[in-house]
């Protein structure tokens, strides 16, 4: 029997209003291989046959879980990257040993940047090897399951974060075991703000014995500088080492295990952040660099030195209500130091929308001084409040542009594009987000870039990614908080030079294959484009490569020529040189293209073609691609682990459920507290776009404008997009979605004109609901249960309420045994469950504060992550 959901409801007392109950994640099948029953008797534990017999234990953890003992030795942590020609290999290494006099839960989990492929994991437990292969998804999961099925333990789970992903895996060992963890993956480098930045998570959770970080570059065009900011902070100054050369550098940080504590006498670890290394290349032609080896061709193309062409922007402001405070601060702070550097040649104007559209202006203006300060005074004077209309403030956005270029306004010289800014979904006018991305589609025309500026969480990253794609442009996620503005700067200082148009890249055809995307709307100064493809170099000396494009003052013709063999000698030379980095690299640009072009396919035949083609190249190459996932086995065949990545993000995923309640309080209080109890509950189901508010009186479901009420002297059901709302009268309420989930409330009537007690609400949550691992909130987090053990029971106060030791999650908690009431077979008694207490309004054993669960509204998602 589980309580959490219990005692989750009972540390609230003394809180009147809406708080964050449960979830905000997905069904997700991937299932969570580890069984932990949470009811906190040590004996109840379940146990499964295989050598690493779970049992209750204790958490040892390679992660950002912070542990003050040690129990789990890290003896060595070691991450290895070299980059070739701006394919980065890296390479985390963690060794560790079980101390402790009982079997211990160790894990590995590491973040790898979002868009790298993993391609390699290995485990050696007690010598035993562990290695990988590539699978497609349905088959590794079958294979799986079949191998689990006849009692084969162990499991891996994958989950999406924002800019990185978690790998994560867990084995349950005993005593004195040693293991050791090794994952590799692969990504290629992109060049932004004319920098290269290769970002490595340093989070080791623990104090390691031999802690080292070694980057090599290794880049035949030379390398300009190598740059290591101080990302890991102050703490760390002066012990990073670089040596650079002309066309290698090395990096390396080496943290002593003194040097690695938080303070001299603490037993964490400082080392918990992101080590970063910037460099950039050398550059000698326009034309950029060909670099040929082992049959394929890359082509690197940056030129500098030239006049920006003019642009027409206009930016789409969201001033909704939920921009205030912090957000729009920050963003009115961005959109000044922003229009401050509009060139005069550039022609620009401002829309801001809520529910309503407003223009700054009607049609473009040119950027001149008093334009500018105008432009400035307008923005200051909002004041954000109303909903979110996306669709009509892009269509009007697009009408600025698009009528602007029927006048003949536009310099036919000149880059259009539209930056929409905003913190969440439509919430007025056009609300489906399909007809949203056709109309603005169709009003684009493909004639301008979008460029979307996510702020937070609460917004749809994914739609605003595919509207972006969609329309020539990119997206990105700006996390809303002090350093809103600094990054909402950066992300337009990345398209706010347009040095190039209409760029096309022309290759001999007869000797190359397999050529990645050739042609290029926009090239902006900073960044680099990379073309790469199969070259056919038995009958070749050399390759010739003319780029067209158009400038500022004139359209340009670059002619780059090749020996084919040129790089031979040097990459014979070096040890550390990737000689895969061409196929890699051109495998790199190849998936991703692909996975993009499936993302905008127009029909499903087309996207079956391209999931089918993503996957050949995923099993060629030996990477996890969202087709493939990974088997883990050992050499005996005998144990099997599967590493798997969500489902296709852009399908749905990260926009689940949020459900929150709203707490009342009696009509007075009793031994001088005011009891308080549930009497709203609100779910929003985003996907769906659905809304269903129940109180103690009615239960209202809301499509968008749209909305049916029944009242709990109803029995009936209301079926909208495959939600189903079950109403029984006077007793309960059902909502299910699908085979994955559902949720019960019931209801508890007192009797009429009670003094002191006021109806109420419960809700009851089952087990088998498919959440995702991104779970959240004050019952969400547990979906994923945390270890608990329980021990030292004691006497407590009175007989009845004997106390214990809870560890959980590195704590040690007093808890106390008691009864709570599950009123589900027996609603108006209810039936007794025994159940341990945790004191302190959960603290130590819920994420954070109970306050950090408190929320504005009863749709409110949970701000922090
Ligand atoms: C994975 O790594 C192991 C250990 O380094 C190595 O033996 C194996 O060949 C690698 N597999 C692949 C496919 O690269
Ligand atoms: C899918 O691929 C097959 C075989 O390559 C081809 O015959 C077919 O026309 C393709 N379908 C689409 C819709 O592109
Ligand atoms: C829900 O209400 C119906 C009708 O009163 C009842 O039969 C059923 O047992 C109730 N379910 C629960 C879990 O209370």
């Amino acid at each position: 029997m589980k309580c959490l959901i219990y005692f989750m409801v009972l540390f609230l007392v003394s809180e009147v209003g809406s708080f964050d109950l449960v979830i905000d994640g997905i069904p997700d099948e991937v299932e969570n291989m580890i069984d932990v029953e949470i009811d906190g008797f040590p004996s109840s534990s379940r146990t499964r046959n295989g050598r690493y017999q779970r049992s209750t234990s204790d958490w040892g953890y390679v992660g950002d879980l912070v542990e003050d003992d040690d129990k789990i030795g890290l003896y060595s942590y070691k991450v290895q990257s070299t980059i070739t020609s701006r394919l980065a290999n890296t390479m985390i290494q963690a060794k560790m040993v079980n101390n402790a006099k009982r079997p211990q839960h160790i894990v590995f989990d590491v973040q790898v940047p979002k868009g790298a492929f993993i391609d390699n994991f290995t485990m050696d437990v007690n010598g035993i090897t562990f290695t990988s292969s590539i699978r497609e998804k349905s088959e590794a999961r079958r294979m799986y399951s079949q191998a689990k099925a006849k009692g084969k333990a162990a499991g891996i789970v994958r989950s999406n974060a924002l800019d990185m992903e978690n790998f994560k895996t867990e084995v349950n060992v005993p005593p004195g075991t040693r293991i050791q963890f090794e994952l590799h993956y692969q990504e290629m480098i992109r060049r932004k703000l004319s920098s290269y930045e290769h970002i490595i998570s340093l989070k080791p959770g623990r104090l390691a014995k031999h802690m080292e970080v070694d980057v090599r570059i290794i880049e035949p065009q030379g390398i300009r500088y190598v740059h290591v900011p101080n990302s890991l902070g102050d703490h760390f100054n002066g012990i990073t080492t670089i040596s650079k050369g002309e066309k290698k550098a090395h990096i390396s940080f080496k943290p002593t295990m003194a040097q690695q504590r938080k303070c001299p006498t603490c037993s964490s670890t400082a080392v918990d952040g992101n080590f970063v290394v910037q460099y950039d290349v050398n550059r000698e032609s326009t034309g950029g660099e060909l670099e040929i080896f082992n049959g394929y061709f890359i082509h690197f193309f940056a030129p500098e030195n030239l006049d920006p062409l003019p642009k027409n922007i206009l930016f789409v402001i969201d001033v909704s209500g939920s921009m205030w405070g912090l957000k729009m601060k920050q963003t009115i702070e961005a959109m000044k130091a922003i229009l401050s550097e509009l060139r005069a040649a550039d022609q620009f104007s401002l829309i801001d929308f809520n529910h309503n559209v407003r223009c700054w202006r009607d049609n473009l203006v040119s950027a001149t001084p008093a334009q500018v300060e105008d432009a400035k005074k307008y923005i200051q004077t909002i004041h954000p409040n109303g909903g979110t209309n996306i669709n009509e403030a892009l269509l009007r956005a697009t009408f600025i542009l698009n009528e602007a270029q029927n006048l003949g306004m536009l310099d036919p010289n000149s880059v259009s594009m539209i930056v929409l800014v905003s913190d969440g979904d439509p919430t007025v006018g056009e609300l489906k987000l399909t007809t949203i991305q056709k109309n603005v589609k169709q009003s684009i025309k493909d004639e301008f870039s979008l460029f979307c500026l996510g702020i937070g969480f609460d917004v749809d990253y994914d739609f605003l990614q595919r509207i972006a794609t969609d329309n020539r442009g990119m997206a990105q996620r700006i996390f809303g908080n002090q350093e809103t503005s600094a990054q909402m700067k950066r992300f337009y200082n990345q398209v706010s030079t347009p040095l190039l148009k209409k760029i096309q890249f022309n290759y001999p055809q007869e000797s190359v294959s397999d050529v990645t995307q050739s042609s290029f709307h926009n090239y902006f100064g900073g960044s680099e484009i990379v073309v790469a493809g199969k070259v056919d170099t038995a009958n070749l000396q050399h390759l010739e490569s003319v780029v067209t494009a158009t400038a500022a003052n004139a359209e340009l013709v670059m002619e780059t020529l090749r020996d084919v063999e040129e790089l031979d000698g040097f990459m014979k030379k070096d040890k550390y040189a990737d000689p895969e980095f061409t196929r890699k690299l051109w495998a790199y640009l190849t998936v991703n293209q692909m996975l993009a072009e499936r993302n905008t396919a127009p029909t499903a035949a087309l996207k079956r073609n391209i999931t089918k083609s993503i996957l050949q190249m995923s099993l060629d190459h030996h990477i996890v691609t969202p087709f493939t996932s990974m088997l883990i086995e050992n050499s005996e065949n005998d144990e099997i682990m599967l590493a798997d990545q969500p489902k296709d993000p852009r399908r749905g995923c990260c926009s689940g459920v949020v459900v929150n309640g709203q707490l009342i309080g009696a009509k007075k209080e009793e031994n001088k507290k005011l009891n308080t109890y549930f009497g709203k509950f609100g779910f929003y189901f985003k996907n769906k776009g659905l809304k269903v508010e129940i109180d103690t009186e009615t239960i209202t479901l809301k499509d968008g404008p749209y909305g049916i009420t029944l009242t709990w002297s109803d029995t009936g059901h209301i079926i909208r997009k495959q939600l189903l709302i079950s109403v029984k009268k006077e007793s309960n309420v059902t909502i299910r979605v699908g085979e994955e989930m559902s949720f019960m409330v019931l209801l508890h009537r007192v009797w009429k004109n009670h003094p002191v007690n006021v109806d109420f609400l419960g809700i009851y949550i089952p087990p088998e609901n498919q959440f995702s691992p991104e779970a959240r909130g004050l019952i969400g987090q547990f979906t994923s249960e945390p270890e608990v053990y329980i021990h030292n029971l004691r006497p407590g106060q009175t007989p009845e309420k004997p106390q214990a030791t809870m560890e959980v999650k590195g704590n040690k908690l007093t808890v106390t045994r008691g009864l709570q009431k599950d009123y589900r077979t027996n609603r108006v008694f209810g039936t007794d469950v025994q159940c341990w207490f945790v004191h302190n309004s959960g603290k130590g054993f819920i994420e954070g504060h109970y306050k950090d669960y408190l929320v504005p509204h009863l749709y409110s998602f949970l701000k922090k992550p």
